[in-house]
C-alpha cells in the first residue's frame, strides 16, 4: 500500500509539527485512519467542521453547483453569491448590511485591516494580548504572540497590545492615529479566554466616542460554535466589521467580512481571484440553512454545558482550570498539554493545543451524547494518568 506518510515527509514543505495518523474519511463527527481506525473529532478541521464532516446538505449543494459554475469573479454578478450575501447579512448582527468574501480567516482580517486604514484614513490599531488573528503579515502583526512574528520582522507597523478584559489600559492606548480596535469575543488559540459584556460594552461606547472602528474577530467563535450564531450574540454588540471563516462553508475555504455603513469600500482597491467563488457560496448557504434549522446554536450550549458539568464533578490534581463558551472548551493543566492530546488519540479521541499548557475542544455541533460521553470517558482516564 502507498505510504502516504512517507510521500508528505518527501514532497510537503515543511511548516506543520504533524501527528503520526493518515486521515482518509469523515463522516459527521468522526474520522478514520488510512488503518481504518476510528476517532470522535475533537480538532474538527481546528474549529471547521461545525456541522460535521461531509455533511449530506452541503454534498448535494456542491454537486449541484459544480455541474452550474465552479468560478466567477467578483467582477460578475453570481446568483447563487448574491442569496448567500442576502443569508449573511440576514444572520448577522444589525449593524453589518455589506459584506465582502475571500478564503480564509487570514484575509479576513488583512481586509479588515485595510477597509480600516481607507475608512479612516489612521493607522493604527489596538490589540489583546494573548489574541490570534493568522499569519499572512497584517493578522500577524495583529497577533500578541512574539513566537509567532520575530523570525519575519519587519512586521506591520502600528500594532499596540493591551490585556484582554481590562478596559482601562485599551482606553489608555487610543491617540489620533488609532483607527481601530481588533478583538476576538472568546481568545481560541490564545487558551480559550472568555471576553466579558461590560468590557465589550465599555469597548463598542469608546469606539463611538473616539469615532474608532470596532473590528471583530468571529473567525473561531461564529457559525453557533459558542451557543449562539455569533458569540457577540451575548452581548448585543453591534461590530463595525465583523470577520468570520473557518465554519462558514461546511469545510470549503471561505471568509467573510461583514461591515457597517461607517466602513467606506475601497473600489477597485482590494479583492480576490477566488473570494465568493460560487461553489464555497452553494456550501455556505448549505451549511447555514442547516445550522438555523437545526438550532445548532441551542446544541452548542447544551452539550457545552453537558461536557462540562461531567468534567466539574471530578477533581484533576493536574487540571488549574476549566473555560468554556457552548462547545468551544479549553483545560488549562499544570503542565504541559502535548502527551495528553497524544495519550487522548492512542484512545480514540482528537482533541487540539491552545498554548502549551491548555487542551482545546472544537468537536462538530452536531455530535451525538454518546460520542461525547465516549470523549468524557476517556479524557477522565488520561487526566486521571490511567492506561
Ligand atoms: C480568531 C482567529 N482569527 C484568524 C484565524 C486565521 O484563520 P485561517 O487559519 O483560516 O487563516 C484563526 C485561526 O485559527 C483564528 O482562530
Amino acid at each position: 500500500m502507498t505510504d502516504f506518510k512517507q510521500l508528505e515527509q518527501t514532497y510537503e514543505f515543511d511548516v506543520y509539527p504533524k501527528r503520526e495518523i493518515v486521515l482518509v474519511r469523515g463522516k459527521n463527527a468522526k474520522v478514520w485512519d488510512s488503518e481504518g481506525r476510528e476517532y470522535i473529532d475533537c480538532v474538527a478541521g481546528h474549529g471547521v467542521a461545525n456541522i460535521g464532516h461531509c455533511n449530506d446538505r452541503v454534498i448535494e449543494a456542491l454537486e449541484q453547483q459544480a455541474r452550474q459554475l465552479i468560478n466567477c469573479p467578483g467582477t460578475f454578478y453570481n446568483d447563487t453569491r448574491a442569496r448567500l450575501l442576502e443569508k449573511l447579512v440576514s444572520i448577522a448582527p444589525k449593524s453589518l448590511k455589506r459584506a465582502f468574501l475571500c478564503n480564509s480567516g487570514t484575509e479576513t482580517v488583512e481586509a479588515a485591516i485595510k477597509f480600516a486604514r481607507f475608512t479612516t484614513k489612521r493607522k493604527e490599531f489596538i490589540c489583546a494580548m494573548r489574541g490570534f488573528h493568522g499569519r499572512t503579515m497584517g493578522a500577524m502583526s495583529a497577533t500578541f504572540n512574539p513566537e509567532y512574528r520575530k523570525d519575519f520582522e519587519p512586521v506591520v507597523e502600528g500594532f499596540h497590545y493591551v490585556p484582554f478584559n481590562n478596559f482601562e489600559k485599551l482606553a489608555e492606548k487610543v491617540n489620533d492615529q488609532t483607527a481601530g480596535v481588533i478583538l476576538e469575543i472568546v481568545q481560541g488559540e490564545g487558551g480559550v479566554h472568555v471576553g466579558r459584556k461590560d468590557y465589550f460594552t465599555k469597548v463598542r461606547d469608546l469606539c463611538e466616542e473616539r469615532d474608532l472602528l470596532l473590528i471583530v474577530d468571529e473567525v473561531q467563535t461564529g457559525f453557533c460554535r459558542t451557543g449562539k450564531m455569533f458569540a457577540s450574540n451575548y452581548f448585543d454588540l453591534e461590530p463595525d466589521i465583523l470577520c468570520v471563516a473557518k465554519a462558514i462553508a461546511g469545510g470549503l475555504p471561505m471568509g467573510a467580512v461583514l461591515c457597517s455603513e461607517k466602513v467606506e469600500p475601497p473600489m477597485g482597491k482590494h479583492g480576490s481571484t477566488f473570494g465568493g467563488n460560487p461553489l464555497a457560496c452553494a456550501a455556505a448557504i448549505a451549511a447555514i440553512d442547516y445550522m438555523v434549522e437545526n438550532r445548532l446554536d441551542e446544541q452548542a450550549r447544551e452539550k457545552g454545558d453537558h461536557f462540562v458539568g461531567k468534567l466539574s464533578g471530578h477533581a484533576f490534581a493536574n487540571v488549574r482550570e476549566i473555560r468554556h463558551l457552548g462547545l468551544m472548551i479549553g483545560i488549562e493543566l499544570k503542565e504541559k498539554s502535548t502527551p495528553y492530546l497524544a495519550k487522548l488519540m492512542e484512545k480514540g479521541v482528537l482533541a487540539l493545543p491552545a498554548g502549551a499548557t491548555v487542551l482545546r475542544f472544537l468537536p462538530p455541533l452536531t455530535i451525538s451524547y454518546e460520542e461525547m460521553d465516549f470523549v468524557l470517558e476517556k479524557l477522565t482516564e488520561v487526566l486521571l494518568g490511567k492506561n
